[in-house]
């Protein structure tokens, strides 16, 4: 399989892109849709991306039922579920597999869960969300031997549990873990991110009594939730801003819909800071172009919503090497997240490491910082500088795009090897990059 993208570089891109609804909302919808007895659940604007027909076979293989009714509208029923092992291989393959901890042990009580898998950036443990399980009476234990968790569901929910830092899809666990709560469950310094709105929303709509005040999130146990109407995936904020930045790094001009402002709020600043206009066109759409010929240089530090997402960093890298002057990025939420930067060194991009030092690591990074362990977690970059043709690897999901955008700014023909890569979390790029002007295809 030839699994690679090629492009050929060096045009302004412009036009309009319709975004496809959010992987990360989607997949915990679709995992909350198992939470539901004895009906069929309907969800609309579910991407066609390879993470979300991961899942759909993951849990066909459960004994489950999904499977696209529509072009985006997905049907579950979980009524046929069957079995409460997680298999290791196909578990492996897609990360959110270890928040079926939730639909199987309401289902059976019991259920077996392998470490999850996930893109490779970093090391990604779920050791706050184990904690949050057992704060909250779920008994779980973990083989090193087999690779497996096991949790056991003796009694309902109940208490309190303060995350020592946030975790999106932890926070989105234990909610659906306490849907079912004996009384309340009180969840503290949880995440903020809109995708988890999404999962409150859907769960509240179906009759669940969950109240989020700002990171205190309550949890009222309900007997059971009843399925409504269908159920709407909110925009990928994640894709608008790949194709906001890809377009204005070319120094075209793009609109983009749907999308609610309060999601990239803090990239929308950024933009205006380096000078771009960012026009509001429309009650969910925005038009994006720069003021003059050049934009200007700006540092970023990542941090989890509502500021500048870690997802961002690496389409705004790119970005940066067509702004004037020098830029550095912060990366803070997870440790390994510049794997895209030697790739894009292939292209002619002027990026180093640096060192940087805070006196509170601990404190300042999301992950958990070990003292002995040397981390890069920040680079500078030097612009603008003329993108040239090159082959390039993808390293992750974000990367991915990342390198295709640098591929698109480059004169000439470039091979971006590890489209599959990219297509995990991406719906109809190739088609969206043409409907821009670009020039891609993709050979399988
Ligand atoms: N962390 C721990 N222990 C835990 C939980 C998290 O050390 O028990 C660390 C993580 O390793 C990371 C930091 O805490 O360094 C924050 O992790 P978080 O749990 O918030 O991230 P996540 O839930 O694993 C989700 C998205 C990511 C997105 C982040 C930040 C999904 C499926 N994934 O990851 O999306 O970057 O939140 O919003 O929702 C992507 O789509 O490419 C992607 C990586």
């Amino acid at each position: 399989m030839e699994d690679v993208f090629i492009i050929r570089g060096g045009k302004k891109l412009e036009g309009e892109v319709i975004l496809s609804g959010a992987k990360n909302a989607a997949l915990k919808l679709i995992i909350a849709s198992l939470l539901f007895e004895n009906q069929k659940i309907v969800l609309e604007n579910v991407p066609q991306i390879a993470d979300v027909l991961e899942l759909i076979h993951l849990i066909n293989l459960l004994g489950g039922k999904a499977k696209f009714i529509d072009k985006n509208v997905l049907e579950i029923d979980s009524s046929t579920l069957k079995t409460n092992k997680v298999d290791m291989f196909h578990g492996s393959k897609i990360r959110v597999s270890f928040m079926l901890f939730a639909p199987l042990l309401y289902k059976f009580g019991e259920c077996f869960i392998p470490n999850p898998g996930g893109c490779r950036i970093g090391a990604r443990p779920i050791d706050r969300i184990i904690e949050g399980m057992k704060a909250i009476g779920i008994e779980v234990s973990y083989s090193s031997k087999t690779g497996f968790y096991h949790a056991l569901l003796k009694k309902r929910p109940t208490g309190f549990y303060q995350f020592k830092k946030p975790s999106h899809t932890g926070t989105e666990l234990l909610i659906m873990l306490s849907v079912f709560a004996k009384d309340k469950v009180i969840l503290q310094n949880c995440a903020l991110e809109p995708e988890i709105d999404n999962l409150i929303d859907f769960l509240n709509q179906s009759g669940a009594k969950i109240k989020r005040d700002k990171n205190q999130i309550e949890i009222e146990g309900v007997k059971q939730l009843t399925f409504k109407n269908s159920f709407k995936v909110i925009s990928d904020r994640n894709e608008a801003v790949t194709f906001i930045s890809l377009a204005m790094a070319s120094f075209g001009k793009i609109k983009v819909a749907p999308i609610r402002e309060e999601d990239i709020f803090s990239f929308h600043q950024k933009l205006k800071e380096i000078g771009i206009s960012v026009i509001k066109d429309g009650e969910d759409s925005f038009v994006y172009h720069p003021h003059g010929p050049i934009f200007k240089s700006t540092n970023i530090e990542t941090s989890p919503h509502p500021g500048f997402m870690t997802d961002w960093q690496p389409n705004w890298a790119v970005l940066m090497t067509q702004a004037k002057g020098k830029s550095m990025i912060i990366e803070r939420v997870f440790e390994n997240r510049f794997a895209y930067v030697e790739q894009l060194k292939k292209l002619g991009a002027k990026i180093d490491f640096i060192d940087f030092f805070v006196d509170n690591p601990q404190d300042f990074y999301f992950f958990n910082y070990d003292k002995d362990k040397n981390y890069q977690q920040a680079i500078l970059i030097d612009g603008p500088t003329k993108l040239h043709n090159g082959v390039v690897d993808i390293t992750d999901l974000r990367a991915g795009a990342t390198l295709a955008m640098a591929a698109l700014l480059a004169d000439d023909e470039s091979v971006v090897n590890g489209a599959s890569i990219l297509k995990r979390g991406y719906e109809n790029f190739v088609e969206k990059v043409r409907s821009l002007g670009g020039e891609i295809k993709e050979v399988t």
